[in-house]
């Protein structure tokens, strides 16, 4: 609950709809917040989110599905103006839908596609999801967010080794794109009350992302439960990681049972994109 109201504080999660979207949705709906979820298209993944919502204490009431494009700037607002008027605000933005190289192809953890055989459509579409994306739907809430001086980031990156491996382009340059951008971002947030953070499971994570069957594992050939992500995000999207603005999180590495700070602290990394 908001410190100041009975409020709720509310939560927009994009790409809510499974994966680690679903996660992160459901985790801040049991930690008390009202969520928006979104995704593409309708589906019956987004239906069993709403209703897995349902059981927790609030209710259906508490969650609002969308079918919204994040690349579509229009939809963005509409996002956040239905938000706001089904739950009176928004507290914290999750960025994280997003497409991976399965829309190249379906054998590319086995077979790398160069990047000159990609469709220049498809290129487009993946660069629409994860860098367009997370910017019209920023771009949507950051009036509300300076008007209320407080507001929360989270852009959902891959980890480094992913952004440069052979024939993982655009996807692996989009998050490159996008670790950048948040960087950007938090100088120009700062002393807003605004923060915009990194979070990253830290290893690939058993999710529609990958092809199924047995290829669906990292390059190390680990593979993460997608609930890594529910206590990080939880934590950056709440008051409580004010001061905590420009920061790469690994969801790997946060440590529940920890102190929430010293979680933070463990699961540190050093930037990709430095300077
Ligand atoms: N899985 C991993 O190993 C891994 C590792 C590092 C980072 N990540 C990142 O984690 C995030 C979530 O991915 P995931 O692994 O959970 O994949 P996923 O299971 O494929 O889920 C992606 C979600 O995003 C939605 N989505 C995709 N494009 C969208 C668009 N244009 N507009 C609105 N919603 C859209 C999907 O729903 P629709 O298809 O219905 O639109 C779905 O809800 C992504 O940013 C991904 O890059 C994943």
């Amino acid at each position: 609950m908001d410190a100041h109201t009975t409020s709720p504080r509310v939560a927009i999660v994009t790409g809510g709809s499974r994966g680690l979207g679903r996660v992160m949705a459901l985790a801040l709906r049991a930690a008390g917040y009202a969520v928006t979820i979104t995704a593409s298209g309708a589906s019956a993944a987004l239906d069993e989110v709403v209703a897995e919502a349902a059981e927790l204490p609030g209710g259906a009431e508490l969650l609002l599905p969308m079918v919204a494009d994040v690349s579509d700037p229009k939809r963005a607002q509409e996002v956040v103006d239905a938000t706001v008027q089904r739950f009176g605000g928004v507290h914290a933005l999750v960025n994280n839908a997003g497409r991976g190289m399965r829309l190249v192809s379906e054998t590319f953890t086995t077979d790398p596609v160069h990047f000159w055989d990609v469709p220049a459509a498809t290129w487009a579409q993946i660069i629409d999801t994860n860098v367009n994306g997370p910017f019209v739907m920023s771009q949507a809430v950051m009036p509300l967010f300076l008007a209320q001086r407080e507001g929360r980031i989270v852009n959902v990156s891959t980890s480094a080794q992913t952004m440069i491996r052979p024939g993982y382009a655009p996807y692996g340059p989009s998050k490159a794109a996008l670790e950048a951008m948040t960087r950007s971002w938090a100088t120009d947030l700062a002393g807003s009350g605004v923060t915009v953070n990194l979070l990253l499971p830290g290893g690939a994570a058993d999710t529609e992302l990958l092809p199924s069957g047995p290829d669906r594992k990292g390059a190390d050939g680990n593979l993460l439960a997608p609930d890594v992500m529910a206590a990080p995000a939880v934590w950056l999207c709440s008051p409580d990681s004010a001061l905590v603005s420009g920061a790469r999180v690994i969801a790997k590495l946060w440590d529940p049972a920890l102190p929430d700070a010293e979680a933070f602290t463990a699961a540190s990394a050093p930037h990709v994109v430095a300077g």
